[in-house]
């Protein structure tokens, strides 16, 4: 074993994993060896320390009832903007989805129930009404982690990508970073591997830098990416009303955003802070910024972001350099105990590490709120059961005339 290795683990008080490295046969010692000189280490120096908040002001929103007066010109801008191929997609299809407790990537689950609809193929359909509209395909890019990467990728195929053009989808990985046990203690995921996972979402444009999928952004001459998440079945993607709106707003980016179903729900808000876009989590909102309202009644802290974001590419370069906040979060993560056995627990047991896609949007100079219709555009797949659940999402689809 590298004494280097073994001296600087023990250093950061990790010698239950030097231990574990030397009861295993050299060549496996190597291996890992290997696995930790290219891990990202840092997580164990994180500062947990909740991040220091500026000051919150609301922002307004383009409501719903402004944008369906302004709804043909809208449409028709960013129909445009898509047939010029100025428009690319991005979906975040890294998660663990560990709430759900799907063995897969969360897009292969099956949300049907007497046919088979997968939640891949409800964003696909989604996608594809605009893209038969514009004439013209939107790029998509699907960022996945790196243990799901070959079965997402083989699902699409295996499926025809669900109608789309072949052509105008990639893949690409995106980075992981160690997982910590209460204590602070690197874990094992099996023998001679120490367990890592996805770094969480914000790190997707680093991610496609890192991977090629920029290159390709620059050379299909593409201006604005719109990012979501995987799990909300109603997603509209490249929504060219959205588009249109931000375009003509001449904001840098844009937001889609739901009104809150009441004061005290659990969303993040997207706010002002400091001069700002940004987003203020329910938790971190005091009674009086909960309970306020404008002249005209409404919540002043209003409308909650559905992970779905437009952004200008040219402005997205000059935030590469910048280091996002990793923020910590409690999982279930599966582990090798000191007995070999492999533990898959039933209730949250670790630390993972993410940077997260909003703390793109406190990088942007301005951004458009855009307020959406919850009942026609949101019904994430978060839980097996209860709230933002397999059978809530059903039941938005249903209402929504998608056949089950
Ligand atoms: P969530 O925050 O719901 O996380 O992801 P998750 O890992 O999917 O689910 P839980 O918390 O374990 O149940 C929101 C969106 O961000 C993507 C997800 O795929 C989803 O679209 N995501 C999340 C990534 O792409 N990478 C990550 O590392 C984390």
């Amino acid at each position: 074993m590298k004494h280097k290795t073994s001296e600087m683990l023990n250093m950061l008080h990790q010698e239950h994993i030097v231990l574990h490295m030397r009861s295993l046969p050299e060549d496996e010692q190597l291996k890992m060896v290997s696995q930790i000189e290219n891990l990202d280490l840092s997580v164990l120096n994180n500062d947990n320390s909740e991040e220091k908040r500026g000051h919150f002001e609301p922002l307004y929103a383009t409501t719903l009832d402004e944008i369906a007066q302004n709804r043909n010109r809208y449409k028709e801008i960013g129909l445009q903007a898509i047939r010029d191929g100025k428009v690319g997609a991005v979906l975040l299809a890294g998660g663990q989805g560990s709430r759900l407790g799907f063995d897969h990537p969360k897009g292969m689950f099956n949300i049907g129930v007497e046919r088979e609809l997968y939640i891949f193929e409800c964003l696909i359909n989604n996608l594809l009404e605009v893209t038969n509209e514009a004439g013209a395909y939107v790029p998509l890019f699907v960022m996945t982690s790196t243990e799901n990467y070959k079965e997402t990728h083989e699902f699409f195929r295996k499926h025809n990508y669900f109608g789309y053009s072949e052509d105008n989808v990639w893949f690409f990985m995106q980075e992981q970073l160690p997982t910590l046990d209460t204590n602070g203690k690197l874990m094992l995921s099996g023998r001679g591997t120490v367990s890592t996972a996805p770094n969480g979402n914000g790190g997707w444009y680093a991610s496609m830098a890192k991977t090629g999928m920029l290159k390709i952004v620059k050379d299909a001459h593409i201006e604005w990416l719109n990012v979501f998440a995987v799990d909300n079945v109603l997603q509209r993607i490249a929504d060219p009303c959205f588009i249109g709106a931000v375009i003509e707003s001449g904001k840098v980016s844009g937001a889609k955003v739901v009104a809150k179903a009441d004061p005290n729900e659990k969303v993040g808000v997207l706010c002002l802070e400091d001069g700002r876009p940004s987003i203020v989590e329910y938790y971190e909102m005091t009674d009086e910024m909960i309970n306020r309202r404008e002249e005209n009644g409404v919540l002043s802290y209003n409308y909650g972001v559905i992970l779905n974001y437009l952004f200008r590419v040219d402005k997205l370069n000059q935030t590469l350099s910048v280091k996002l906040p990793l923020h910590r979060a409690f999982k279930k993560i599966k582990y090798m105990n000191e007995n070999n056995e492999i533990i898959k627990p039933e209730e949250p047991n670790a630390y993972k590490f993410e940077t997260l896609a909003l703390d793109m949007v406190k990088l942007q100079d301005n951004c458009l709120a855009y307020e959406v219709d919850r009942s026609r555009e949101f019904a994430p797949v978060k839980n097996k059961e209860g709230v933002d659940s397999v059978e809530t999402a059903q039941a938005l689809l249903r209402k929504n005339g998608i056949e089950l």
